[in-house]
């Protein structure tokens, strides 16, 4: 069975398990844990402080996807397209095509409903597995919040996750919607949701690694920090600095 397929039969029976990598050495240690290694365009925030995913370019998910590709052995690896990297249909499969050309990703994801319907439908017609991304939408908004909270938002939620669903997307990321809603529409769907600060009634959950290991420093409401890890390298680091200034190290084991 292929590695889609495995993921949707998780549906109702056990939580599907994404995690964002931007390099190697990351994606061969979330690779061990997850179903799905995301290489999220969040990497703009996370790495270069942009102040918006809208900065970040084709190339350098290129450059971050090649490097994580190196690391996932097992999971599904799914890049995130960029901003403005599928206006229209035939752009937005020149790009995809180049992306999975040039680092062999399994699948791709697109910020979106009805508007860019088109792209998505486009781009499975032409055996491009996508999968979908709704809610707060990183790439087409400033602020931060929630969503599904008045019932214009909820109608137009329903709807693009039965259009996604239609259109052959193989899941779909909910982010920051309103716990009734990503109820809903978690119910509704034969294709699972992968929820970010969208409640536990999502099919699976995302969250940006350096994230939830400290590394990335955030107040967001929906990221829980499992572990500190700045502690550990504050550690290592310090070790370290007082080796050196000590002649401690090296010792003849690590001089040539
Ligand atoms: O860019 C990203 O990392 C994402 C996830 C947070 C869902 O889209």
């Amino acid at each position: 069975m292929d590695k889609i397929k495995k993921i949707q039969n998780k549906k109702n029976k056990s939580k599907i398990l994404c995690l964002t990598a931007y390099s190697k050495n990351f994606a061969e240690e979330v690779d061990k844990y997850v179903d799905i290694v995301l290489v999220g365009d969040s990497l703009g925030s996370v790495l270069y402080n942009y102040p918006s995913t809208k900065k970040v370019t084709l190339t350098e998910m290129i450059n971050h996807s090649k490097s994580v590709r190196l690391g996932v052995k097992k999971s599904l690896m799914v890049v995130d397209m960029p901003y403005k990297t599928y206006v229209t249909k035939n752009q937005a499969l020149k790009n995809a095509k180049n992306i999975i050309k040039k680092t062999k990703c399994d699948a791709v994801k697109l910020e979106g409903g009805k508007k860019i319907i088109k792209q998505i439908k486009f781009l499975i017609q032409n055996n491009i597995p996508v999968m979908g991304h709704l809610g707060l939408l990183p790439q087409s908004t400033k602020k931060f919040k929630s969503k599904g909270k008045t019932n214009k938002e909820i109608k137009q939620l329903i709807n693009d996750s039965i259009l996604l669903q239609e259109s052959g997307v193989f899941a779909i990321v909910l982010e920051c919607i309103k716990t009734p809603i990503a109820k809903k529409i978690s119910q509704n769907l034969n294709i699972p949701t992968i929820g970010i600060g969208s409640s536990v009634h999502c099919d699976g959950q995302v969250l940006v690694t350096d994230d939830l290991i400290g590394l990335n420093q955030t107040n967001i409401k929906f990221v829980k920090k499992f572990l500190n890890v700045r502690k550990y390298i504050n550690i290592g680091l310090r070790k370290f600095v007082s080796e050196v200034r000590s002649s401690k190290y090296p010792t003849k084991k690590h001089s040539y």
